[in-house]
């Protein structure tokens, strides 16, 4: 049985990956997350999997290098899947600090501790071992509108202190892989959207928003471009990277699927009205006239898109959802979660929220909050 540590499971994308995990492999693998739980970690995500003999929740820092050393002293670890990060682009324009300490410092404290448990005597490491680093598409720059990908030999040109420390964290996984051949893959993935997303993020914050027929405040004019992946079809590329992947390698994880920020927003309300039904008292509150334009990001990236053709071609991934059928699962799924999202708008939210988007939409004169 491979015992499994999870970094940040109990975020976005890991919570994802886990209940994938144990819906592939069942009683035959063991999970152990470690999540700080900040404002992102959310344990509802992982109310399902709670009660599993199988899987062990551990609330610990990954910077805090005595908890982790523990974690692998009283475990065989197996596997690391290295998610948990500082993951907000608009807060690490806020608060850089924190992306640094937790995005470089903890990805060295986790490679450190797994590189002291795995080493043999000779330098070598133990069969079988493996460490997974989850990165982005951001670490590559941005892209012109008329054309080009990202590849995996594309240099880094990261903009944004988020982009910037997870490129810092991915250059700490390369030299490990150089220095020590440290048994290890890195993926660079598009934006993801699905269920247990927090509703900062855009796709979650259009739904609720629209729903309660509250403003959906889209940044600068709308055309910027995001390549978005449905989460389960990112779980399914990092298991396979883990087990078919060539070691040291990086993979570049897309969907194939560019779209402008207005466009998903359009999706989003034309979504909405196909799946509420027409007695619904929210049907009518959900019309193109609540998009609101407002003042840009700083250092907006234009446009981000992944060529995923060696994932495709050494391992046999490729995306399976859709996007029209992968927002509409996502919308089923906040539909039939209401009680998530109602804590997860609640408290901090509400004050993040203010924050970010009060004085931009009373500036683009629609102020309605
Ligand atoms: N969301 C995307 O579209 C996307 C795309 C590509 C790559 N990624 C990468 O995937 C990973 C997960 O992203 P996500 O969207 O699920 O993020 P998230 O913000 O939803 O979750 C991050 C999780 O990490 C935990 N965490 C944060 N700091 C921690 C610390 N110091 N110690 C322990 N736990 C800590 C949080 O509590 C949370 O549970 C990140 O590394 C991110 O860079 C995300």
């Amino acid at each position: 049985m491979k015992t499994y540590l999870v970094t940040g499971g109990a975020g976005f994308i890991g919570s994802n990956y886990i209940h994938y995990m144990f819906g592939k492999y069942g009683d035959s693998i063991r999970i152990i997350n470690v999540d700080a739980l900040t404002y992102a970690g959310n344990p509802e995500n992982l109310k399902e999997v709670e009660g599993r003999e199988n899987y062990t929740f551990i609330k610990a820092n990954i910077c805090d290098k005595d908890a982790i050393a523990k974690i692998f002293a009283e475990n065989e670890i197996d596997r690391v899947v290295h998610f948990a990060a500082e993951s907000h682009v608009d807060r690490s324009i806020k608060n850089p600090e924190v992306f640094v300490q937790t995005n470089v410092l903890g990805t060295a404290v986790m490679l450190n501790c797994a590189k002291a448990a795995w080493e043999l005597p000779d330098g070598g490491f133990k069969a079988d071992k493996k460490f997974l680093h989850v990165s982005t598409d951001e670490v590559y720059g941005s892209l012109p509108e008329d054309g080009g990908y990202f590849y995996e030999t594309t240099p880094y040109a990261p903009h944004s202190p988020y982009s910037a420390s997870k490129a810092g964290s991915d250059m700490l996984v390369k030299a490990y892989m150089d220095t020590y051949r440290f048994p290890a893959n890195i993926t660079n993935c598009s934006n993801n959207y699905g269920p247990y997303q927090s509703p900062e993020k855009l796709i979650p914050l259009i739904i609720n928003n629209a729903l309660q027929g509250k403003k959906l405040p889209v940044y600068g004019d709308g055309k910027n471009v995001r390549d978005w992946l449905y989460v389960e079809d990112h779980a399914k590329a990092i298991d396979m990277v883990q087990e078919k992947g060539r070691l040291f390698e990086t993979y570049n994880v897309g969907g194939h699927n560019e779209k402008q920020n207005i466009e998903i927003i359009k999706i989003i309300i034309e979504t909405l009205r196909e799946t509420l039904s027409d007695s619904d008292p929210r049907k009518a509150n959900v019309t193109e006239e609540l998009i609101t334009y407002v003042e840009d990001r700083e250092g907006h990236d234009r446009r981000y898109a992944i060529a995923p053709d060696k994932i495709k071609a050494e391992i046999g991934w490729e995306p399976e959802t859709m996007f029209k059928e992968g927002i509409r699962r996502t919308i089923e799924w906040y539909f039939a979660h209401d009680e998530w999202m109602k804590h997860a708008t609640s408290g901090d939210y509400q004050k993040y929220y203010e924050e970010m988007y009060a004085e931009k939409l009373a500036r683009a004169g629609e102020g309605c909050l």
